[in-house]
């Protein structure tokens, strides 16, 4: 087992109806209030109209439209001059991850005098941020329970996972029941990216039998209650417990004391989504198997045996090729039947860039640093059998 130096700060408040806490909850945070939010869903499901209810007397600005893979130009940069402008206290963000994601990066903007893409990009760090509580209405990301945000900067194609101990929320507020309207599409996808964390942590080179049990145990719930909440929207249980799996997703929770992973499906899929814009939970699912196919060899053997007898139930006694290639198939067969488009052309890539995107992720990404290193050729191949 190898050491560890872990904390998550962040207070969980989670059920049917914990949103009646908010006031109480922002009032240990100061009463100038930045409200961030997305295109429109919190308005339309009654959220927003809840929130301002609650905290009537409290001064509230709005930062609205953030889109999916949020944008550095305008949101981040919106936003910080809002927070600046407004001497803000906190942030509310209510929304999905990508809503979350550009409030941490505008949170550490906020008490910065430079450029905030120089925290973004690691070029300085950040002394201090403004504390974030959020209301997570769409279940993928785990963006909630980790101090990590994912920013785009569309001119570079750049795709950043800005991670800093600052940034984790405060207090997150989960109500599952604020996740019936997600659609069928971006369940699934929160279906895949949940499961897609988990798998690069389960896939390493030292872990213990308590984080893979954990893992198998977080993709079989994933995939029995995800298939749940597409069937039947409005399954409480099968929501909030997937809600609960999403949260454990990207926190480390999972692999303390494992070896290094890479995430190197995250790695090359950050880059789909920063030249193509698409779903970042449909680029994982179309990856996954095509880069597992990839890794599968003598080493890595033993690892897919155990994925596929634990997590699929495949049979023990089978040639132990025949129950990797087995799992593998497997992967893609249940990301194929919550209706994921299963490859790139479907999402509106064709092999135009592929050459381009692999060398950005190959001098970007570090993944011939990954449980099973990836050159430029690699990543090439896995694109392309992706295709
Ligand atoms: O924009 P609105 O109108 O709110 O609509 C959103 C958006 O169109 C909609 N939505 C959210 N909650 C809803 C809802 N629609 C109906 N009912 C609701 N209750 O769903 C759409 C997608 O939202 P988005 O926030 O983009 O999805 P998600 O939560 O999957 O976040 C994706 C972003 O998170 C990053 C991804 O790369 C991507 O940019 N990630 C963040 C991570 C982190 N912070 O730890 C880790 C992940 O690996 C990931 O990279
Ligand atoms: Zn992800």
């Amino acid at each position: 087992m190898q050491n560890f130096n872990y904390m998550t700060p962040t207070r969980l408040i989670f059920g049917k109806g914990v949103v009646e806490k908010l006031p109480e909850v922002m009032a240990m945070f100061g009463k100038k209030i930045l409200l961030t939010y997305g295109g429109g869903s919190i308005k339309k499901i009654g959220l927003y109209q809840k929130v301002l209810e609650l905290l009537k007397g409290y001064e509230i600005v709005e930062l609205g439209d953030i889109q999916p893979n949020p944008k550095y130009d305008p949101s981040v940069l919106d936003g910080v001059r809002l927070c600046k402008e407004h001497k803000v206290d906190v942030i509310l963000a209510v929304g999905g991850g990508s809503v979350l994601d550009c409030s941490k990066a505008i949170a550490a903007g906020a008490c910065y005098d430079g450029d905030p893409w120089d925290l973004i990009s690691y070029k300085a760090k950040a002394k201090a941020a403004l504390p974030i509580v959020d209301i997570i209405t769409l279940a993928a990301t785990g963006s909630e329970y980790d101090c990590g945000g994912v920013i785009s900067r569309t001119e570079t194609n750049d795709k950043i996972g800005y991670m800093d101990p600052l940034l984790f929320p405060a207090v997150s507020f989960l109500d599952p029941t604020y996740t019936f309207t997600v659609n069928r599409k971006h369940t699934a996808a929160g279906i895949a990216d949940a499961m897609n964390h988990t798998i690069e942590q389960y896939f390493v080179e030292d872990a213990t039998l308590l984080n893979d049990g954990f893992c198998e145990s977080m993709l079989r719930s994933l995939m029995i209650n995800g298939r749940k909440c597409i069937e039947n929207p409005e399954d409480y249980t099968a929501r909030a417990e997937m809600m609960l799996a999403c949260t454990y997703g990207c926190n480390r929770i999972l692999s303390l004391g494992n070896s290094h992973s890479g995430w190197p499906c995250h790695g090359i899929e950050h880059a789909l989504s920063a030249y193509y814009d698409i779903t970042h939970g449909e680029g994982l699912a179309i990856i996954t198997p095509r880069w597992m196919k990839h890794i599968l060899n003598e080493r890595t053997l033993p690892r897919f045996v155990k994925y596929g007898i634990n997590v699929f139930g495949i049979d023990e006694n089978l040639d132990k090729w025949e129950i990797a290639d087995k799992a593998i198939e497997e992967t893609y067969k249940f990301f194929e039947s919550i209706g994921i488009p299963m490859h790139l052309r479907e999402v509106g890539i064709d092999n135009s860039r592929i050459n381009e995107m692999a060398h950005h992720i190959a001098v970007n990404e570090g993944l011939d640093e990954a449980y099973a290193p990836l050159t430029e050729q690699d990543i090439v191949e896995i694109l392309t059998s992706s295709l």
